[in-house]
């Protein structure tokens, strides 16, 4: 060895190895055709075994750990009580020091109790960005939800390290305008899923708490990706380098007085979710909803196994190899597609690359959804699964016409991204081609998981 030059291997590579495989199923143009035909055009109506990648959500889509899939074994199915409650619950403690923790089945259910309990008609709840099922459970109640993105934001082409926070000045005149008691809490997505899967700064979550404290009104974090958020806090805001991802959640958590919070996202879980505050009261008026619709307060509409699966996940997402590969493999997506010419969100976010599709497509008008004319082109074409953010979602709130490819937690290795890559530049190659839509058919709310389309 004598004379060798010694340098440390540079490359990231995803930091597991592969223990069970789920074979992927080709399809043919003709099928996809046929499927697309039948779907009305609508990605959610295709049947998963003729997707090839499935990018529609990174929501409930995760490989699960060895350490995990063990966990189920030790699930305490008991009514009341269940040790897999309790396990859960000492995870959640560690993570946000939040006094109270209620299971839920998923983020939305947590959302509903949350929204049930806190609004009135009338009332109205801020936040940087509304995900879909929280906007529609705050709409549901009666009250507003209202998005206070910074300004920079509109622009997908800024790059800043923190693209998703809020604006505060803009949250301190609300709350004067319409009076702190029309406003039962305020809200911080992080990441900031809607607006690109861009992180939240400390300093952000820190200056909200100021004015929602000045005016006592409890922020809650929607704390779905709050590790992914960690990470980014870690590599780019002052001060944290050398800090652990879990210190920082920790500290992110230690400004809120609850959250909602969906295990499918940065808990590694197929299902579950779950609601904490720091309010006694509150808590046992959402103890009591829970009982109603959810189940027992110790389980919460889901199985002791899934408790112990989202304790485990708990831990494992704070990895710092996790979360380097994590962080690092979406922007290699987002990097090989926009410095070839597709637009896209910049930076790129946590979980998801969102192609901004009114700049992709500028010959399709919003009223004929540019994100969903691209997401069911780039199935046609490469049997990829995408979703539309923009007015198919949002209807007249849509701030950008947005495809998101979302990466599932664990699951394709960079080859499947390669071909991604590759399909999504042939796309971009045609894209003059590509034709809006028109709604045939659509329901009175989340419209995007049922409407049926006919291509213009
Ligand atoms: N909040 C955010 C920021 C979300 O991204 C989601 C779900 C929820 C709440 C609701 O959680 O699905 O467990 O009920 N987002 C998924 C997605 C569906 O595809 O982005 P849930």
């Amino acid at each position: 060895m004598s004379g060798a030059i010694i340098l440390p291997v540079r490359t990231i590579i995803e930091p597991f190895r592969i223990k069970s495989v789920e074979p992927l199923h080709h399809t043919t143009t003709a099928e996809r055709e046929r499927y697309l035909e039948q779907a009305g055009y609508n990605l959610f109506r295709i049947d998963a075994r003729n997707i090839l990648i499935d990018l529609l959500t990174d929501s409930g889509t995760s490989a699960m750990s060895t350490e995990q899939w063990a966990a189920l074994m030790r699930g305490d199915e008991s009514y009341a009580g269940s040790e897999s409650f309790f396990r859960l619950k000492r995870a959640v403690d560690d993570l946000t020091g939040l006094r109270h923790m209620i299971p839920t089945h998923q983020g939305r259910a947590a959302e509903r109790i949350l929204f049930t309990v806190a609004c009135k008609p009338g009332n109205l709840v801020p936040s940087n960005t509304h995900f879909d099922t929280t906007r529609a459970n705050i709409e549901f109640t009666g009250a507003r939800a209202v998005d206070l993105p910074i300004p920079e934001a509109a622009d997908t082409q800024a790059r800043l390290d923190f693209k998703g926070y809020m604006d505060v000045s803009a949250l301190g005149d609300l709350i004067r305008s319409e009076g702190a008691a029309q406003v039962p809490l305020v809200m911080l997505t992080v990441t900031n899923n809607s607006g690109g899967g861009q992180p939240v700064s400390m300093a952000n979550i820190a200056a909200v708490k100021e004015v929602c404290a000045y005016h006592n009104i409890p922020l809650y974090l929607d704390a779905c990706r709050f590790a992914e958020n960690a990470w980014f806090i870690r590599e780019r805001e002052t001060g944290y380098a050398d800090w652990t991802p879990k210190r920082i959640a920790q500290k992110m958590f230690s400004y809120a007085d609850g959250c909602t919070f969906s295990a499918k996202k940065d808990a590694f879980a197929n299902i579950g979710g779950f609601l904490c505050t720091n309010d006694d009261r509150i808590a046992q008026r959402e103890s009591d909803l829970l009982i109603l619709t959810e189940g027992f307060p110790t389980y919460g509409g889901l199985a002791g196994r899934d408790l112990e699966a989202i304790a485990v996940g708990l831990e494992e997402i704070l990895d710092i190899d996790y979360l380097r590969y994590r962080i690092v493999s979406t922007g290699y997506l987002g990097r090989h597609i926009a410095d070839r010419g597709v637009p896209i969100v910049e930076p790129p976010g946590g979980h998801a690359i969102y192609i901004d599709a009114a700049r992709m497509l500028p010959h399709i008008p919003p009223q004929q959804f540019p994100g969903q004319a691209l997401a069911v082109e780039l199935y046609r074409h490469a049997g990829i699964r995408s979703v539309e953010i923009g007015t198919l979602m949002f209807g007249a709130a849509a701030r950008h016409e947005l495809l998101r490819l979302a990466i599932p937690r664990r699951v394709y290795t960079q080859s499947h991204i390669d071909y991604v890559v590759e399909a999504i530049l042939e796309v971009n190659a045609c894209k003059d081609r590509i034709r809006g839509l028109e709604i045939v058919e659509e329901p009175p709310f989340l419209r995007h998981f049922s409407a049926r389309f006919r291509q213009l």
